[in-house]
């Protein structure tokens, strides 16, 4: 299975460090938030990676990277334009995805500690559709939350005033290349972007978005307060 890490964007919630930077170069622990989800990837056996980015900094995804070698994998890389939501830059990936291949999706700035190889294996056997991956928060008001009825996904509803559930949908996502297909069948959210929530959505309409639920810590990087805690997390992992 193949994996892509989406690290474009605009890092809005993290100004002014993103000025300067892209989010997924910013430290967490000892080292750039990017390579934890590559490392991540690696461990459960992902050793095809697109990095898909923006222009901003892009050389140094580079830099620092490089062909992947010291971490174990093979990176590919392309550039994202301009930032137009998680959707619009998942497409990018059409091209270094067969048709009918099963893949991983992980947006650069989430970090958590349960491997992936678990989930990977069960969406190995899963006949068709997308798989996701929740965990259970204080304030789910922040994310996508699932509506779940009787274990099932029904609909994912994006940054709800009154979440229905406790249950935040990762930026962890399990495809095959049908997702390619749904994402040219969307248009942009109100806030101009094309949303992944409406993606899984068309899954979930049609029962074939199966989820699996993160029992470690699971942590959303991309504001001040997230990206402080990222650190914190790490650095106890690492005794
Ligand atoms: C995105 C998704 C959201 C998901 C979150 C996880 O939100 O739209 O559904 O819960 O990632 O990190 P964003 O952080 O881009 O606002």
């Amino acid at each position: 299975m193949k994996g892509v890490v989406l690290a474009g964007g605009t890092g809005s919630r993290l100004r002014p460090l993103t000025q300067m930077i892209n989010k997924h170069l910013l430290p967490v622990g000892e080292k750039p938030m990017i390579q934890y989800a590559i490392e991540k990837l690696g461990n459960a056996g992902i050793q095809d990676i697109l990095v898909i980015t923006g222009r901003q900094s892009a050389g140094l995804f580079v830099d620092y990277l490089g062909s992947g070698d010291r971490f174990g994998v093979q990176l590919t890389y392309k550039i994202q334009e301009q930032a137009g939501g998680i959707a619009q830059a998942l497409g990018l990936a059409e091209d270094f995805i067969q048709r009918g291949q099963k893949f991983v999706v992980m947006l650069g700035d989430n970090l958590f500690e349960d491997s992936l190889l678990p989930m990977i294996e069960v969406y190995r056997t899963q006949e068709t559709g997308a798989m996701v991956l929740l965990k259970e928060v204080e304030d789910p008001r922040r994310y996508g939350v699932a509506t779940m009825s009787h274990g099932r996904l029904d609909v994912i509803v994006e940054k709800p005033e009154h979440p229905d559930s406790p249950y935040a949908v990762t930026g962890i996502y399990l495809y095959d290349s049908s997702v390619f297909d749904i994402i040219k069948g969307q248009s942009p959210s109100t806030r101009g972007e094309m949303e992944i929530t409406d993606v899984n959505n068309v899954y979930a309409a049609t029962h074939t978005l199966n989820h699996r639920i993160l029992k470690g810590w699971w942590i959303d990087a991309g504001t001040h307060e997230s990206l402080f805690q990222a650190s914190v997390f790490v650095r106890k992992e690492n005794g």
